[in-house]
Protein backbone atom coordinates (compact mmCIF):
# COMPACT_ATOMS: atom_id res chain seq x y z
CA UNK A 1 0.00 0.00 0.00
CA UNK A 2 2.92 2.14 1.41
CA UNK A 3 4.80 1.54 -2.11
CA UNK A 4 1.28 2.26 -3.74
CA UNK A 5 0.96 5.42 -2.59
CA UNK A 6 4.60 6.95 -2.63
CA UNK A 7 4.15 5.86 -6.67
CA UNK A 8 1.07 7.97 -6.79
CA UNK A 9 3.03 10.48 -4.65
CA UNK A 10 6.02 10.35 -6.87
CA UNK A 11 4.33 10.27 -10.32
CA UNK A 12 1.80 13.03 -9.39
CA UNK A 13 4.86 15.29 -8.66
CA UNK A 14 6.27 14.79 -11.76
CA UNK A 15 3.41 15.56 -13.34
CA UNK A 16 2.94 18.81 -11.47
CA UNK A 17 6.92 19.19 -12.23
CA UNK A 18 6.48 18.46 -16.14
CA UNK A 19 2.93 21.45 -15.76
CA UNK A 20 5.32 24.10 -14.06
CA UNK A 21 8.04 23.67 -16.25
CA UNK A 22 5.69 23.53 -19.56
CA UNK A 23 3.82 27.19 -18.36
CA UNK A 24 6.99 28.89 -17.35
CA UNK A 25 8.69 29.33 -20.73
CA UNK A 26 12.89 29.28 -19.75
CA UNK A 27 13.14 32.15 -22.34
CA UNK A 28 11.47 35.04 -20.65
CA UNK A 29 11.97 37.87 -23.15
CA UNK A 30 8.93 37.65 -24.13
CA UNK A 31 6.62 36.86 -21.51
CA UNK A 32 3.98 38.99 -20.52
CA UNK A 33 1.96 38.92 -16.80
CA UNK A 34 -1.74 39.52 -16.43
CA UNK A 35 -3.69 39.43 -13.42
CA UNK A 36 -7.41 39.05 -13.10
CA UNK A 37 -9.05 39.93 -9.76
CA UNK A 38 -11.68 36.93 -9.81
CA UNK A 39 -13.29 34.01 -12.22
CA UNK A 40 -16.49 34.98 -10.27
CA UNK A 41 -18.05 37.13 -12.45
CA UNK A 42 -17.78 36.24 -16.13
CA UNK A 43 -16.35 39.39 -17.67
CA UNK A 44 -12.97 38.83 -15.91
CA UNK A 45 -13.04 35.19 -17.53
CA UNK A 46 -13.64 36.98 -20.74
CA UNK A 47 -11.22 39.37 -19.82
CA UNK A 48 -8.48 37.23 -19.21
CA UNK A 49 -9.10 34.79 -21.75
CA UNK A 50 -9.05 37.28 -25.03
CA UNK A 51 -6.31 38.87 -23.66
CA UNK A 52 -3.95 35.69 -23.50
CA UNK A 53 -5.14 34.76 -26.79
CA UNK A 54 -4.32 38.31 -29.01
CA UNK A 55 -0.90 37.78 -26.88
CA UNK A 56 -0.03 34.93 -28.02
CA UNK A 57 -1.57 35.44 -31.72
CA UNK A 58 0.86 38.48 -31.32
CA UNK A 59 3.64 36.17 -30.68
CA UNK A 60 4.30 36.24 -26.72
CA UNK A 61 3.97 34.06 -23.79
CA UNK A 62 1.55 34.82 -21.20
CA UNK A 63 1.41 34.05 -17.60
CA UNK A 64 -2.73 34.88 -16.79
CA UNK A 65 -3.75 34.20 -13.23
CA UNK A 66 -6.95 35.18 -11.41
CA UNK A 67 -6.87 36.33 -7.99
CA UNK A 68 -10.15 34.61 -6.41
CA UNK A 69 -10.78 38.25 -4.90
CA UNK A 70 -8.37 37.81 -2.37
CA UNK A 71 -5.86 40.78 -2.04
CA UNK A 72 -3.33 38.56 -0.76
CA UNK A 73 -3.28 36.21 -3.53
CA UNK A 74 -3.39 38.79 -5.88
CA UNK A 75 -0.32 40.26 -4.21
CA UNK A 76 1.88 36.67 -4.08
CA UNK A 77 0.43 36.19 -7.50
CA UNK A 78 2.13 39.00 -9.34
CA UNK A 79 5.39 38.69 -6.92
CA UNK A 80 5.88 35.40 -8.79
CA UNK A 81 5.24 36.84 -12.12
CA UNK A 82 7.71 39.52 -11.03
CA UNK A 83 9.97 36.69 -10.00
CA UNK A 84 9.13 34.54 -13.07
CA UNK A 85 10.93 37.37 -15.53
CA UNK A 86 7.76 39.04 -16.71
CA UNK A 87 8.52 42.07 -19.36
CA UNK A 88 5.30 43.44 -19.04
CA UNK A 89 2.50 42.92 -16.64
CA UNK A 90 -1.26 44.03 -17.44
CA UNK A 91 -2.95 44.23 -13.77
CA UNK A 92 -6.69 44.70 -13.20
CA UNK A 93 -6.73 44.94 -9.11
CA UNK A 94 -8.75 43.78 -6.37
CA UNK A 95 -8.01 47.19 -4.71
CA UNK A 96 -6.79 49.60 -6.08
CA UNK A 97 -5.13 51.20 -3.23
CA UNK A 98 -3.27 47.30 -2.10
CA UNK A 99 -0.59 47.04 -4.61
CA UNK A 100 2.43 49.41 -3.18
CA UNK A 101 4.50 46.90 -2.62
CA UNK A 102 4.78 44.56 -6.02
CA UNK A 103 4.28 48.05 -8.05
CA UNK A 104 7.92 49.05 -6.17
CA UNK A 105 8.98 45.79 -6.79
CA UNK A 106 7.89 45.83 -10.71
CA UNK A 107 9.63 49.55 -11.04
CA UNK A 108 12.59 48.04 -9.18
CA UNK A 109 13.00 45.22 -12.20
CA UNK A 110 12.32 47.48 -15.03
CA UNK A 111 8.94 45.85 -15.72
CA UNK A 112 6.04 48.32 -17.26
CA UNK A 113 2.77 48.01 -15.53
CA UNK A 114 -0.55 48.50 -17.05
CA UNK A 115 -3.83 48.77 -15.18
CA UNK A 116 -6.44 47.44 -16.77
CA UNK A 117 -10.21 48.37 -16.71
CA UNK A 118 -9.08 49.51 -12.91
CA UNK A 119 -6.79 52.46 -11.79
CA UNK A 120 -3.80 51.41 -9.67
CA UNK A 121 -3.90 54.31 -6.85
CA UNK A 122 -1.12 55.71 -5.49
CA UNK A 123 1.75 54.88 -7.33
CA UNK A 124 4.38 55.90 -9.68
CA UNK A 125 5.34 52.98 -10.82
CA UNK A 126 2.21 52.86 -13.24
CA UNK A 127 2.86 53.73 -17.03
CA UNK A 128 -0.70 53.35 -18.26
CA UNK A 129 -4.59 52.87 -17.81
CA UNK A 130 -6.74 50.90 -20.67
CA UNK A 131 -10.28 51.26 -20.04
CA UNK A 132 -13.88 51.93 -20.82
CA UNK A 133 -14.63 55.37 -20.37
CA UNK A 134 -16.26 55.01 -16.64
CA UNK A 135 -18.01 57.87 -15.83
CA UNK A 136 -19.43 57.78 -19.67
CA UNK A 137 -20.99 54.51 -18.14
CA UNK A 138 -22.25 55.99 -15.24
CA UNK A 139 -23.67 59.23 -17.21
CA UNK A 140 -25.49 56.96 -19.88
CA UNK A 141 -26.96 54.45 -17.09
CA UNK A 142 -28.40 58.31 -15.71
CA UNK A 143 -29.52 59.59 -19.28
CA UNK A 144 -31.74 55.95 -19.74
CA UNK A 145 -33.31 56.70 -16.20
CA UNK A 146 -34.17 60.73 -17.15
CA UNK A 147 -35.36 59.34 -20.77
CA UNK A 148 -36.98 56.62 -20.47
CA UNK A 149 -39.46 57.87 -17.08
CA UNK A 150 -39.12 61.61 -19.37
CA UNK A 151 -37.82 63.18 -15.97
CA UNK A 152 -37.29 66.76 -17.19
CA UNK A 153 -40.82 67.21 -18.26
CA UNK A 154 -42.96 65.29 -15.47
CA UNK A 155 -45.17 66.44 -12.79
CA UNK A 156 -44.80 62.81 -11.22
CA UNK A 157 -42.63 61.28 -8.36
CA UNK A 158 -40.54 58.66 -8.44
CA UNK A 159 -38.83 56.49 -6.09
CA UNK A 160 -34.95 55.40 -6.73
CA UNK A 161 -32.51 53.25 -5.09
CA UNK A 162 -29.23 52.56 -5.97
CA UNK A 163 -26.41 50.07 -5.47
CA UNK A 164 -23.03 50.29 -6.53
CA UNK A 165 -19.91 48.07 -6.41
CA UNK A 166 -16.35 47.05 -4.53
CA UNK A 167 -15.38 50.71 -2.11
CA UNK A 168 -11.46 49.42 -3.04
CA UNK A 169 -12.95 49.58 -6.90
CA UNK A 170 -11.90 53.48 -7.89
CA UNK A 171 -14.20 52.95 -10.49
CA UNK A 172 -17.23 53.17 -8.54
CA UNK A 173 -16.58 56.80 -8.39
CA UNK A 174 -16.66 57.86 -11.48
CA UNK A 175 -19.95 55.14 -12.28
CA UNK A 176 -21.91 56.70 -9.43
CA UNK A 177 -20.98 60.07 -9.87
CA UNK A 178 -21.40 60.06 -13.49
CA UNK A 179 -25.03 59.04 -12.88
CA UNK A 180 -25.53 60.85 -10.22
CA UNK A 181 -24.06 64.60 -12.19
CA UNK A 182 -27.67 62.92 -14.18
CA UNK A 183 -29.46 62.55 -11.19
CA UNK A 184 -28.79 64.78 -8.48
CA UNK A 185 -30.71 67.50 -9.57
CA UNK A 186 -34.08 65.44 -9.88
CA UNK A 187 -33.22 64.41 -6.11
CA UNK A 188 -32.50 67.99 -5.45
CA UNK A 189 -36.02 68.63 -7.23
CA UNK A 190 -38.28 66.23 -5.80
CA UNK A 191 -38.82 64.31 -8.97
CA UNK A 192 -37.07 61.45 -7.98
CA UNK A 193 -37.55 60.53 -4.16
CA UNK A 194 -35.30 57.93 -2.59
CA UNK A 195 -37.34 56.49 0.32
CA UNK A 196 -34.27 55.00 2.49
CA UNK A 197 -32.33 57.88 2.03
CA UNK A 198 -29.07 55.80 1.27
CA UNK A 199 -27.40 57.93 -1.32
CA UNK A 200 -24.15 58.33 0.02
CA UNK A 201 -21.63 56.08 -2.09
CA UNK A 202 -20.36 54.46 1.34
CA UNK A 203 -24.77 53.71 2.08
CA UNK A 204 -24.59 52.13 -1.45
CA UNK A 205 -21.34 50.12 -1.70
CA UNK A 206 -21.67 46.25 -2.23
CA UNK A 207 -18.38 44.29 -1.45
CA UNK A 208 -16.65 42.29 -4.14
CA UNK A 209 -19.41 43.22 -6.26
CA UNK A 210 -21.04 40.40 -4.74
CA UNK A 211 -24.49 39.71 -6.14
CA UNK A 212 -25.84 38.19 -2.33
CA UNK A 213 -24.87 40.94 -0.55
CA UNK A 214 -26.25 43.22 -3.17
CA UNK A 215 -29.95 40.93 -2.91
CA UNK A 216 -29.91 41.16 1.41
CA UNK A 217 -29.49 44.65 1.17
CA UNK A 218 -32.25 44.79 -1.11
CA UNK A 219 -34.64 42.29 0.58
CA UNK A 220 -34.08 44.38 3.34
CA UNK A 221 -34.70 48.19 1.55
CA UNK A 222 -37.94 46.10 0.16
CA UNK A 223 -39.40 44.94 3.55
CA UNK A 224 -38.76 48.00 5.03
CA UNK A 225 -39.67 51.09 2.48
CA UNK A 226 -41.87 49.04 -0.49
CA UNK A 227 -44.18 47.20 1.04
CA UNK A 228 -47.20 49.63 0.19
CA UNK A 229 -45.27 51.79 -2.05
CA UNK A 230 -43.90 51.02 -5.75
CA UNK A 231 -40.12 51.36 -6.19
CA UNK A 232 -39.93 52.51 -9.62
CA UNK A 233 -35.88 52.93 -10.79
CA UNK A 234 -33.10 50.86 -9.03
CA UNK A 235 -29.40 52.86 -10.24
CA UNK A 236 -27.71 49.28 -9.88
CA UNK A 237 -23.86 49.88 -11.49
CA UNK A 238 -23.41 46.76 -12.82
CA UNK A 239 -24.93 43.47 -13.93
CA UNK A 240 -23.61 41.54 -10.69
CA UNK A 241 -25.00 43.85 -8.44
CA UNK A 242 -28.47 43.93 -11.08
CA UNK A 243 -29.09 40.46 -10.31
CA UNK A 244 -28.84 40.10 -6.76
CA UNK A 245 -31.56 42.61 -7.19
CA UNK A 246 -33.38 41.47 -9.37
CA UNK A 247 -33.26 38.10 -6.86
CA UNK A 248 -34.68 40.03 -4.10
CA UNK A 249 -37.47 41.92 -6.13
CA UNK A 250 -38.98 37.75 -6.63
CA UNK A 251 -38.50 36.71 -3.50
CA UNK A 252 -39.37 40.15 -1.62
CA UNK A 253 -41.74 42.84 -3.74
CA UNK A 254 -45.48 42.38 -5.70
CA UNK A 255 -44.93 46.00 -6.57
CA UNK A 256 -44.93 47.31 -10.02
CA UNK A 257 -41.42 46.10 -11.57
CA UNK A 258 -38.78 49.16 -11.81
CA UNK A 259 -36.80 49.92 -14.14
CA UNK A 260 -33.26 48.32 -13.30
CA UNK A 261 -29.91 49.22 -14.79
CA UNK A 262 -26.96 47.33 -15.17
CA UNK A 263 -23.00 46.87 -16.74
CA UNK A 264 -21.24 44.38 -18.75
CA UNK A 265 -24.10 42.57 -20.60
CA UNK A 266 -23.26 39.27 -18.69
CA UNK A 267 -25.70 36.25 -20.07
CA UNK A 268 -27.75 36.36 -16.99
CA UNK A 269 -28.40 40.36 -17.39
CA UNK A 270 -29.06 39.40 -21.36
CA UNK A 271 -31.63 36.87 -20.58
CA UNK A 272 -32.72 38.99 -17.42
CA UNK A 273 -33.28 41.79 -20.47
CA UNK A 274 -35.21 39.73 -22.55
CA UNK A 275 -37.23 38.62 -20.04
CA UNK A 276 -38.01 42.16 -19.30
CA UNK A 277 -36.27 42.06 -15.66
CA UNK A 278 -33.47 44.77 -16.50
CA UNK A 279 -33.88 47.41 -18.41
CA UNK A 280 -30.79 48.09 -19.45
CA UNK A 281 -27.26 46.96 -19.80
CA UNK A 282 -23.69 48.54 -21.17
CA UNK A 283 -22.38 46.64 -23.62
CA UNK A 284 -18.24 46.79 -23.17
CA UNK A 285 -16.89 44.68 -25.80
CA UNK A 286 -13.95 43.02 -23.99
CA UNK A 287 -12.53 41.87 -27.09
CA UNK A 288 -12.10 45.69 -28.00
CA UNK A 289 -10.43 46.24 -24.51
CA UNK A 290 -8.58 43.59 -24.49
CA UNK A 291 -6.88 44.23 -28.57
CA UNK A 292 -6.23 47.64 -27.13
CA UNK A 293 -4.16 46.42 -24.06
CA UNK A 294 -2.41 44.14 -26.71
CA UNK A 295 -1.23 46.99 -28.85
CA UNK A 296 -0.04 48.59 -25.45
CA UNK A 297 2.00 45.83 -24.40
CA UNK A 298 3.56 45.29 -28.03
CA UNK A 299 4.32 48.64 -28.17
CA UNK A 300 6.25 48.94 -24.51
CA UNK A 301 7.58 45.50 -25.54
CA UNK A 302 9.23 46.66 -28.57
CA UNK A 303 10.78 49.80 -26.95
CA UNK A 304 8.15 52.23 -27.64
CA UNK A 305 5.40 54.48 -26.57
CA UNK A 306 1.57 53.10 -26.12
CA UNK A 307 -1.36 55.12 -28.17
CA UNK A 308 -3.55 56.66 -25.55
CA UNK A 309 -6.44 58.96 -26.00
CA UNK A 310 -6.94 60.70 -22.62
CA UNK A 311 -4.23 62.42 -20.34
CA UNK A 312 -6.74 64.59 -18.61
CA UNK A 313 -8.63 62.39 -16.58
CA UNK A 314 -7.06 59.77 -14.41
CA UNK A 315 -5.11 61.05 -11.72
CA UNK A 316 -4.01 58.04 -9.03
CA UNK A 317 -3.17 60.68 -6.93
CA UNK A 318 0.68 60.51 -8.43
CA UNK A 319 -0.33 62.24 -11.32
CA UNK A 320 -2.22 61.88 -14.41
CA UNK A 321 -2.11 58.39 -16.07
CA UNK A 322 -1.91 58.31 -19.43
CA UNK A 323 -5.25 56.27 -20.84
CA UNK A 324 -6.94 54.56 -23.55
CA UNK A 325 -10.57 54.59 -22.99
CA UNK A 326 -12.89 52.36 -25.04
CA UNK A 327 -16.23 53.59 -25.78
CA UNK A 328 -18.99 51.90 -23.82
CA UNK A 329 -22.66 51.26 -25.64
CA UNK A 330 -26.12 51.08 -24.43
CA UNK A 331 -27.65 47.74 -24.34
CA UNK A 332 -31.66 47.28 -24.35
CA UNK A 333 -33.88 44.76 -25.70
CA UNK A 334 -34.31 46.74 -28.76
CA UNK A 335 -30.62 46.78 -29.82
CA UNK A 336 -28.72 43.35 -28.23
CA UNK A 337 -29.10 41.31 -31.06
CA UNK A 338 -27.04 43.50 -33.14
CA UNK A 339 -24.79 44.52 -30.64
CA UNK A 340 -24.55 40.57 -28.95
CA UNK A 341 -25.63 38.38 -31.57
CA UNK A 342 -24.59 39.78 -34.91
CA UNK A 343 -21.31 40.62 -33.53
CA UNK A 344 -20.54 36.98 -32.77
CA UNK A 345 -20.17 37.92 -28.76
CA UNK A 346 -23.22 35.35 -27.56
CA UNK A 347 -25.08 32.98 -29.81
CA UNK A 348 -29.14 33.40 -29.89
CA UNK A 349 -29.35 29.93 -27.85
CA UNK A 350 -27.11 31.44 -24.92
CA UNK A 351 -29.54 34.14 -23.92
CA UNK A 352 -32.80 32.88 -23.77
CA UNK A 353 -34.17 33.26 -20.64
C1 LIG B 1 -15.77 46.80 -13.85
C2 LIG B 1 -17.17 46.36 -14.17
C3 LIG B 1 -17.50 45.11 -13.38
C4 LIG B 1 -17.16 45.29 -11.92
C5 LIG B 1 -17.32 44.01 -11.15
C6 LIG B 1 -15.64 46.99 -12.36
O1 LIG B 1 -14.37 47.44 -12.03
O2 LIG B 1 -15.45 47.98 -14.54
O3 LIG B 1 -17.27 46.11 -15.55
O4 LIG B 1 -18.86 44.83 -13.49
O5 LIG B 1 -15.86 45.74 -11.75
O6 LIG B 1 -16.43 43.05 -11.54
Amino acid sequence: MKKFLSAVLFSSLALTFVACSESTPTDTSNLVGVSMPTQDLQRWNQDGNNMKLALEEAGYDVDLQFAANDIATQLSQIENMIASGVQTLVIASIDGSSLGTVMEQAKANGIEVIAYDRLIMGTDALSYYATFDNWKVGVTQGEYIVNELDLANTKDTYTIEFITGDPGDNNINFYFDGAMSVLQPYLDNGTLECLSEQTEKDEVATVNWASDAAQARFENILASYYSDEDLDIVLASNDSTAMGVANALASSYNGEYPVLTGQDCDIVAVQNLIAGKQAMSIFKDTRTLADQTVKMVDALMKGGEAMVNDTSTYDNGTGIIPSYLCEPVIATIDNYKELLIDTGYYTEEEVQP
